[in-house]
């Protein structure tokens, strides 16, 4: 395989520019996002967003194998991850939805997901939702040169499961650059100390799923849907990351409030 790709200046400047756009996607379709509004809408007011305002390329539209039908994810509920955006489902007071944005521009990649909560949630899937997004703040804020990716694993994992959470392991982070999906995995589980060893110009994603009862899970026949096979809530949140020399940079910031 390719190994992993160390990024020079030329190409970080290029994913900063191709993670700011995937963020303001996430700013753009917010507003959209409300009791009554269909995925398939979601999808379409992103795809043109993308297509026609920032001439980028959403990189889900045909990726894998089966090709992936649309050009977001849209994750509803008991969906962990890779839901498929559909006319039929509309959204509705209580739900939790992750929608998670893949663009490139100039060739590069950026990934980015934020969880949305639609009108009146309950305060267990409220906590879910700020439990999962400060797993990811935990693992990110591990990341410096001479951390491992063991660190981020056992940050998220340690308070996933003081929290009575569990963590998925079927899917995990990844390197990021001009392939989607790069070396290294990033996993969201493991042991301080153990793993790759972290170097200045490595950009991968941090994006922990997080699930409310068991971690195990299942694939629907459409191939892509990934579910939690007990039918309980999950969350997610992602960004992409580049390690600095001092630290990390988070590329994927919101231009639009400034948080993570
Ligand atoms: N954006 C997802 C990730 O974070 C991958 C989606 S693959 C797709 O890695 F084909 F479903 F879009
Ligand atoms: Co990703
Ligand atoms: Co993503």
């Amino acid at each position: 395989m390719m190994g992993i790709i160390i990024k020079n200046a030329e190409q970080i400047d290029k994913m900063r520019i191709a993670c700011r756009l995937a963020a303001e996607v996430l700013d753009y379709i917010t507003p959209f996002v409300k009791e009554g509004v269909s995925t398939e809408e979601l999808n379409t007011l992103c795809h043109h967003y993308m297509v026609d305002e920032q001439h980028t390329v959403p990189a889900p539209l045909g990726y894998g194998e089966p090709p992936f039908p649309k050009s977001i994810c849209t994750s509803v509920n008991y969906v962990i991850c890779h839901g498929i955006p559909n006319e039929m489902q509309v959204l509705k007071s209580g739900d939790i939805l992750n929608i998670d944005v893949t663009v490139i521009k100039d060739c590069y990649h950026g990934d980015s997901s934020r969880m949305f909560l639609i009108g009146k949630t309950t305060p267990q899937a409220q906590r879910l939702c700020k439990i999962t997004h400060e797993c990811m703040m935990r693992g990110i804020e591990q990341i410096k040169p001479g951390a491992t990716l063991g660190d981020i694993g056992y940050a998220i994992e340690q308070l996933a499961q003081n929290s009575g959470y569990s963590v998925v392991q079927e899917f995990c982070g990844h390197g990021i650059g001009e392939g989607f999906h790069e070396e290294p995995q990033v996993l969201h589980y493991g042991k301080k100390g153990t793993g790759l060893v972290l170097e200045a110009g490595m950009i991968f994603t941090v994006e922990p799923m997080i699930n409310q009862g068991k971690r195990h899970l299942r694939i629907l026949s459409d191939e892509w849907t990934v579910v939690t096979k007990d039918r309980s809530l999950s969350a997610q949140w992602e960004h992409t990351v580049l390690v600095t020399e001092t630290g990390y940079d988070i590329l994927t910031i919101s231009p639009q409030t400034g948080r993570a």
